[in-house]
């Protein structure tokens, strides 16, 4: 159906029927929504201006919308679980398609609310996007978020048309695991980790949408939950009712997720594994992920849940014990002489160096009468991403707060300074 258009579905700027195109944002105004969607310009809960769709899945429709209050863009996601229901045509009403499904629309509409006071007890999250209102109008409900602008992992891959990289990949799955950390630590799982319902923002962060199927848990019991299944993403215990379910099932879909934006490939289902297909390690797809990393993804995806990392504390210590034992050190040490950088050293991890006038017994050399043979050590700890210096000479080693003493390991984070004897010597350590 061609509606007349009178506000930009993509920047609510008035414009004239007249126009193809939106004068102020240049988006196409002929492109026609599905009938079965609200229309642009269509008024909600008297306050909310309908615009473009976001997205539509199973059970609801997400809308870009105005929030005329504030002149603010939000996203609202309507229940309108397409199997079940019609819209009425020219009105915004929601209707059953047939009295039999009744019952699943009530139970459907109950889960939409339990989705809508899940995401507002984590507003202070935020890797999880933010729920501001909620209503019931049009015989359905109504989730109002804050708009994040940009596009899921899945959409992002597939308009690259090339996997994430690797820092990318770890940066999602740092800021993924804390986030599902903190969801986990309030006695509740999301269940629907996937490519989908993760959004990389404009400004290269994360954050966790689409809590639809998050269900409370008790922790060492088996509880009866619903059948949730998301192919290649979700554990084998979703794929029953009495499977148990808890936070290592979040964290083989997290790591699925993370074996999927950086190879392209779906892992094998659930039941292709059970039925004896063997399944390819992230290291044999992707070259570029160690091998360490790919064996903590393998762990994760393992089909026993026993065998997976029980919390997210405990993924993110061996997930990160693994990225930095196979990273190359990025760590320099800068010397400096009289204010000028004089030389710059690569730090390995775990290896001290020692500073001193004596050629035999140093590693770096400094041929000053004020400088002790042997002066001090430094050792540079990549996991702390700290440094620890010793100091052994007569005159002394210093740091911005003052003098180290003797013989003591001093710790002190990546971008200190330290002073020998005076500031005539002077060295930095960085991370670049
Ligand atoms: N807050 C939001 N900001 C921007 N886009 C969103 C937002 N919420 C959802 N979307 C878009 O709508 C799509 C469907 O939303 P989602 O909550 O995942 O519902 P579904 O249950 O249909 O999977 C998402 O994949 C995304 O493209
Ligand atoms: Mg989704």
């Amino acid at each position: 159906m061609n509606r007349q258009i009178v506000y930009c579905p993509n920047c609510f700027e008035l414009c004239s029927p007249q126009e193809t195109h939106c004068k102020a944002c240049g988006y196409s105004l002929t492109v026609t929504q599905d009938e079965r969607s609200l229309s642009v310009g269509d008024d909600l809960h008297g306050t909310y201006t309908v615009g473009r769709v976001l997205g539509t899945g199973g059970f609801g429709i997400t809308y870009l919308c105005m929030d005329r209050r504030y002149s603010r863009i939000c996203a609202i996601k309507e229940y309108f679980p397409g199997e079940w229901v019609k819209r009425l045509p020219m009105t915004k009403r929601v209707m059953l398609t047939d009295s039999r499904f009744e019952a699943n629309y009530r139970h459907g509409l109950e889960v939409f609310l339990n989705e809508a006071k899940i995401l507002y007890g984590l507003r202070d999250n935020s890797a999880v996007v933010n729920v501001s209102d909620f209503f019931q109008e049009n015989q359905t409900a109504y989730l109002v978020m804050e708009y994040v602008e940009g596009e899921t992992l899945a959409q992002h891959i597939m308009k690259q048309k090339k996997p994430l990289s690797y820092d990318e990949a770890n940066r999602m799955i740092f800021n993924m695991a804390s986030a599902l950390g903190y969801i986990h630590k309030k006695g509740l799982l999301h269940r629907d980790i996937s490519p989908d319902n993760i959004m990389l923002t404009k400004d290269g962060n994360m954050k966790l949408i689409d809590f639809g199927a998050t269900r409370q848990y008790v922790s060492n019991e088996t509880v009866d939950m619903s059948v949730l299944v998301k192919t290649g993403f979700s554990p084998l215990e979703q794929y029953s009712r009495s499977g148990n379910q808890g936070p290592w099932s979040d964290i083989y879909a997290l790591a699925a997720t993370y074996y999927y934006v950086l190879s392209g490939k779906k892992p094998l289902t659930a039941n292709e594994r059970c039925s004896g297909m063997t399944m390819k390690s992230l290291h044999d797809r992707q070259s570029n992920v160690p091998q360490a990393v790919s064996n903590v993804i393998n762990t994760c995806l393992d089909m026993d849940y026993t065998k997976r990392p029980q919390n997210m504390g405990r993924f993110l210590e061996l997930f990160r014990n693994a990225v930095l034992s196979s990273e190359t050190p990025k760590a320099h040490m800068y010397f400096y002489q009289n204010g000028k950088m004089v030389r710059k050293w690569h730090m390995l991890p775990g290896r001290t160096v020692r500073i001193g006038r004596s050629m035999s017994e140093c590693d770096i050399c400094i041929e000053d009468g004020m400088i002790s043979r042997v002066h001090c050590s430094i050792r540079y700890e990549a996991l702390e991403n700290a440094i620890y210096v010793t100091d052994y000479s007569s005159n002394g080693t210093y740091t911005a707060m003052g003098l180290i003493g003797k013989n003591r390991f001093q710790r002190l984070m990546m971008g200190s300074e330290i002073f020998l004897v005076s500031d005539k010597y002077r060295f930095k350590m960085e991370v670049n």
